[in-house]
């Protein structure tokens, strides 16, 4: 039986990352630019006999890394969507993974926001009903940009969202690790190094330059301003990542940050040319598993037609 409904999500870097301290419910605030790449997730629902309840299935790379239970954010979103439409949740769930998972690239968030797509379409779930982005937010902070897509502004945790004016299409080279990060682990790790310095984290903040940069389309003036605070902290759990920074760097990327918390790393090329041999040489690099090229912006979870 073909699937009742499939969405296509894609993953994110965060241009900038500036992080605030740590809040009494363990979050930090954040300023950051959150710019989706076209990397995608595939997750297919498929309505299943009354009584037989939620099945979710993961293939790809990093599938084995990935619950398929009720610890899945696939599942979770599916089931709190049809307990707030007051439906019961009997579908069989496919999970298509092409999103580097614990990369800092927020494949999981991809996944919850595009099973929360999938779910509203089957059971006509209407937005005045249930609000696909707070529901989101409550699954993980980076949902509702997955959801929404393109380039946005992300303050709180992450999670309320204003979209940015950005011209034009950039190129990526994305380098996959071979070790993986956790998120909490990383946020953990900045506060400690602060801690341990004396620094008082400072409210976060968006560069002007970066914004500037993404009004004019310039990749040149972007490279120089991307940043992010958990870098230092996602590099001294993973030293081995600043040989991958420093490879980017000097094979001519125009920027060069760690991804989110990491350890995926994102270099911008000027074009999609030079994406394509920043990629080829980069593959030299011991400490990357694999690089793939991306553009961005790109949309956030769509459901696709077969
Ligand atoms: O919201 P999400 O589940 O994606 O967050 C995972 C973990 O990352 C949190 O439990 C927290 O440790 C850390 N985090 C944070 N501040 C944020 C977002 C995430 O400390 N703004």
């Amino acid at each position: 039986m073909s699937p009742a409904v499939r969405v296509r999500v894609p993953g994110k870097v965060n241009l900038a990352l500036a992080v605030g301290p740590r809040r009494a419910d363990g979050y930090h605030d954040l300023a950051t630019v959150f710019h989706a790449v076209s990397l995608f997730d595939e997750v297919s629902i498929t309505p299943a006999e009354p009584g037989s309840g939620l099945r979710v299935s993961v293939e790809g790379e990093g599938a084995d890394l990935i619950a398929s239970g009720p610890g899945n954010l696939a599942h979770r979103a599916l089931a709190m969507l049809a307990d707030r439409a007051g439906l019961p949740c009997d579908v069989d769930v496919a999970v298509r993974k092409a999103i580097p998972v614990a990369a800092g690239m927020a494949g999981g968030s991809a996944d919850a926001a595009a099973a929360l797509v999938a779910g509203a379409a089957l059971w006509r779930v209407r937005a005045d009903d249930v609000d696909l982005a707070s529901l989101g937010a409550e699954l993980g902070s980076d949902v509702p940009f997955a959801l929404r897509g393109g380039t946005a502004v992300g303050t709180g945790r992450g999670e309320r969202l204003t979209p940015v004016l950005s011209r034009g299409t950039f190129h990526w080279v994305l380098a996959l690790s071979r070790t993986t990060l956790s998120t909490p682990a990383v946020y953990a790790e900045l506060d400690r190094l602060r801690e341990a310095r004396g620094d008082a984290a400072t409210p976060p903040a968006i560069a002007d330059a970066l914004m500037q940069a993404l009004r004019d389309g310039d990749a040149h003036a972007l490279g120089g301003a991307l940043s992010n605070d958990l870098q230092e902290a996602a590099l001294s759990l993973r030293p081995e990542l600043a040989r991958v920074l420093e490879a980017g760097n000097d094979l001519g990327a125009l920027g060069s940050v760690v991804s989110g918390s990491g350890p995926t790393c994102a270099f911008l090329a000027r074009d999609g040319e030079h994406a394509l041999d920043l990629a080829a040489s980069l593959t030299a690099t011991p400490e990357i598993r694999s690089v793939r090229c991306a553009t961005g912006p790109v949309p956030g979870a769509r459901i696709i037609a077969d």
